[in-house]
């Protein structure tokens, strides 16, 4: 089914079960105006916690806290009718215990009206998927290269390098897809890894940096668009360059006022009006 005649919204199950069948197309979104471009576009848009980097201008994903997250979410909503939403819990939301993430992922649903929450880790955050799946909170994984983590990780660079490590994320994927997850984000793992994992899951890989091997992928939209281009990972491909743009018409108008051609009487009104 095409996603332009698609009649309603996207629904947990109906996301579960294209698992190996046609790709899961999914992007970040964090505010209405995006939101309301990408939602015929995609499967899933996925509030993440990048907005902390890519809106906040914060250097981690660290400092976002559960009640932006929630403004957030509900924007997006607000603005979307077809695609999945994803909200992800934030830092020290959820990693205490199932309980505590109980009361945040009940927050965001509820606040927000999003379809589904997103967390990070692996073996270690099992329970808590199992614990919120089991009372009605829909669960989107992450592992491999964990945000949250960096300060563990020592940077953002790509996982799996040695046996240990491969394994690991093996487990950690394994353990996430058994809990109850509905999908399981991927990110920053060579193919060989992403492909083990997408054929060993029951559920839906969607990666981002993980290969064409995964059921899906998602970007961080701002990337992809070259908006937010500081720094651009390996796994980024700019489909456009709206920084250029953005600063172009910036540029432009600038000129315009300070020339006093703008505004021009066509954006002006008369006494009569
Ligand atoms: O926060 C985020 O944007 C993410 C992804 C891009 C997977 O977690």
């Amino acid at each position: 089914m095409s996603v332009e005649t698609r009649a309603k919204r996207l629904s947990v199950t109906r996301f579960r079960a294209r698992k190996g069948k046609d790709k899961l197309v999914c992007l970040t979104a964090y505010t209405a105006p995006v939101a309301r471009l990408l939602d015929n576009e995609v499967d899933l848009l996925l509030v993440g916690d990048s907005l902390a980097m890519v809106v906040y201008g914060f250097d981690s994903t660290l400092p976002v806290t559960l009640d932006m997250m929630i403004a957030h979410g509900a924007a997006v909503v607000r603005a979307t009718q077809h695609a999945l939403i994803a909200v992800d819990l934030p830092f020290g939301a959820y990693q205490e215990s199932p309980e505590q993430a109980f009361r945040a992922a009940s927050r965001v649903m509820a606040e927000t009206g999003c379809g589904a929450v997103k967390l990070e880790g692996g073996e270690e955050m099992a329970e808590t998927v199992a614990f919120l799946t089991r009372r009605g909170i829909p669960v989107m994984g992450h592992v491999g290269l964990t945000p949250q983590a960096v300060n563990v990780l020592g940077g953002y660079r790509s996982r799996g390098h040695g046996e240990a490590e491969r394994a690991k994320i093996g487990r950690d994927g394994m353990a996430i897809a058994e809990a109850g997850a509905f999908a399981l984000v991927l990110e920053g793992v060579a193919e060989d890894i992403g492909r083990e994992l997408t054929e060993r899951v029951a559920v839906p890989t969607i990666g981002i940096g993980a290969s064409a091997a995964c059921d899906g992928q998602i970007l961080v939209t701002d990337d992809m668009l070259g908006v937010f281009s500081d720094f651009t990972p390996k796994f980024v491909k700019r489909y456009r360059t709206l920084a250029e743009d953005i600063r172009g018409g910036a540029r432009e108008y600038a000129d315009e006022v300070r020339r006093g051609a703008f505004p021009g009487a066509e954006h002006t009104y008369s006494a009569n009006r």
